[in-house]
């Protein structure tokens, strides 16, 4: 999955807390940008060969900007640090163009909008997207407190009482009652969660709970953590003519990359969807975030940045 990438520069980037900056890229010609929708990301190609997707948060609608929300995380594998470190205003900067794989359903009567921490960027343009239509949505904010959250001020200003804030350090009866939030919701109505991977389980488990279809609970996650343990087992690369032994504690993009086999990865944690490819025999253990459970359970395709087999030898295409 390669898209089509074209070349940005930062017209602005402003601390909005000690630990999220917010960039604006536009065109270097200041003229319209590819349109995109609620929900998309952008891929940003890093110099070294690292790519890293950050999700749209300005309004879908405008089209002279894409404007992100960069979290420096501490347990990151070098990604936020270098958006951090080298996007300064000026800097000339090659993305994809934005890929949407987390839409607004259209039908829907009302949309619960659910976003932890950093997770809030693709709700914020969802929001945007619902009021520009004159839908109904709620917007829920968690995050560790005030002073933690980035783009309070535009929020509270553009989203009025659509918009709830949850802070940790705030009083009991402020906080996300996520089972209460759920239950007696109009029939049809969707939800949407962003968030570090044990916020989003905990809402989604709720959601569960209180017997939400899964059709109508729709997420995204943007980091997840990778595990690789169990059993070596082989993996023939098709088109490449390749076969490999994939150890424990490897993935099969890592074995067939030493193997000399081009694998397109980008996120590296089953969430992203770039190393996708075609199972022709063999049963997947699935580990990402990616496919649905539907896809999952068809077993022909697999994440090969974190995945592994059930069965001692799996065929792919690549
Ligand atoms: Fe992102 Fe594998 S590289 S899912």
């Amino acid at each position: 999955m390669q898209d089509e990438i074209i070349t940005l520069r930062v017209v602005r980037r402003d601390a909005h807390t000690d630990e999220i900056t917010v960039i604006d890229l536009a065109a270097e010609d200041g003229g319209e940008l590819p349109a995109f929708e609620a929900g998309a990301h952008i891929d940003i190609h890093l110099d070294d060969g690292m790519i890293r997707q950050y999700s749209l948060s300005n309004a879908p609608h405008e089209r002279h900007r894409y404007r992100l929300g960069v979290l420096l995380d501490p347990a990151s594998r070098g990604g936020s640090q270098a958006v951090h470190e080298r996007m300064h205003e000026g800097t000339e900067v090659k993305v994809s163009v934005p890929r949407n794989l987390f839409p607004l359903d259209e039908s829907s009567p009302h949309s619960v909008l659910v976003g932890g921490g950093i997770g809030i960027t693709p709700m914020i343009a969802m929001a945007y997207s619902l009021q520009a239509d004159g839908r109904s949505f709620e917007l829920h904010y968690c995050s560790r407190s005030r002073e933690k959250a980035a783009f309070i001020d535009e929020l509270e200003q553009t989203f009025g009482d659509a918009l709830v804030l949850h802070f940790d350090d705030g009083e009991p009866s402020q906080r996300l009652d996520i089972e209460a939030v759920l239950t007696d919701q109009q029939p049809g109505t969707h939800l949407y969660v962003c968030g570090p991977t044990g916020f989003m389980d905990w809402v989604i488990g709720a959601a569960q709970q209180v017997g939400w279809p899964k059709n109508r609970v729709h997420s995204e996650y943007f980091s997840a953590e990778v595990d690789t343990s169990g059993a070596a087992f082989e993996v023939e690369a098709l088109a490449s003519g390749v076969t490999v032994q994939v150890e424990e504690n490897m993935s099969i993009a890592q074995a067939l990359k030493a193997a000399g086999v081009q694998v397109n990865v980008s996120c590296e944690e089953g969430v992203c969807g770039t190393c996708i490819c075609d199972v022709e025999e063999g049963i997947p253990d699935h580990r990402d975030h990616f496919l649905s459970d539907e896809e999952k359970a068809d077993n022909d395709q697999i994440a090969v940045c974190c995945s592994r087999a059930k069965t001692p030898r799996l065929v792919i295409d690549i």
